[in-house]
């Protein structure tokens, strides 16, 4: 199946085939891509969630009472880059979070895209994790360790929350990592030429990484894949993001 947007008459009212197929692209990709010409609400999307037995929306910067937030130039902190127009390099969401209110899957939709920029690029984190391992089993295996990655929502060494960058809860990968972040990392030869191996991954030639402008109206649904954003002209660009502490039921 190739990664393209799936065509989505009503997201809040979806009809079998169109759940079908945004499961069998996250099943593949532990993502989909969704284009719907209808006008979406934050009360929309969480009935589109709710298709995937995605429940409590959890969100603990920026989302509004619905637990949906407003991303857009000039509505948050400037110096919050959900909100600016930045570049933003390779994360998973809520790689900051305490260890136990992981993001495990979200949404992001597109309200109105930029004129210029504001390009994605997302891997399944899975292909990442089985790349890095084809090169070097000890690389994952470091990154797998408890006091591997700190990172936290304050930005003081003190308040650091140490953790693995890659988990198997339910035997379903996990991934915590933030490459601009400001983390520390384990000093450790391993993990140093783990971290080395995962860039070069992340940014040389790979076939596995998908890259697209979202348009008005489409909108990616994952598992927390890995995904970054070029910088973007302008404040217009307004997308919704909603998440949860738990993967698509069926993935
Ligand atoms: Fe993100």
């Amino acid at each position: 199946m190739p990664f393209e947007p799936i065509l989505i008459s009503n997201i809040a009212a979806m009809t079998c085939y169109e759940i079908a197929k945004i499961i069998a692209s996250v099943r593949i990709f532990n993502m989909a891509l969704y284009q719907t010409e209808r006008e979406v609400s934050p009360e929309d999307l969480l009935l589109f969630a709710e298709h995937f037995g995605l429940h409590a929306p959890s969100d603990y910067k920026f989302a509004e009472e619905t637990g949906v937030a407003t991303l857009q130039p000039g509505l948050g902190p400037e110096t919050s880059r959900p909100h600016n127009n930045q570049e933003l390099d390779w994360h998973t969401d809520g790689y900051y979070n305490s260890l136990t209110h992981q993001v495990h899957s979200m949404i992001v939709h597109c309200v109105t895209p930029a004129d210029e920029g504001g390009i994605t690029s997302a891997i399944n984190h899975e292909d990442a994790y089985d790349m890095l391992h084809a090169i070097n089993p000890e690389y994952t295996q470091a990154l797998e360790a408890d006091d591997v990655y700190g990172n936290c929502t304050k930005g003081k060494l003190a308040d650091l929350i140490w953790g693995p960058v890659f988990t198997k809860p339910n035997g379903r990968l996990h991934m915590r990592y933030g490459a601009y972040a400001r983390g520390e990392w384990k000093d450790d030869p391993v993990v140093n030429a783990a971290r080395k191996a995962l860039d070069d991954i992340l940014n040389g030639p790979n076939p596995n990484v998908h890259t697209f402008k979202m348009d008005a109206g489409q909108g990616i649904i994952c598992n927390n894949v890995l995904h970054r954003r070029t910088s973007f002209e302008g404040d217009q660009r307004k997308l919704y993001r909603v998440r949860y502490e738990q993967r698509l039921v069926g993935t």
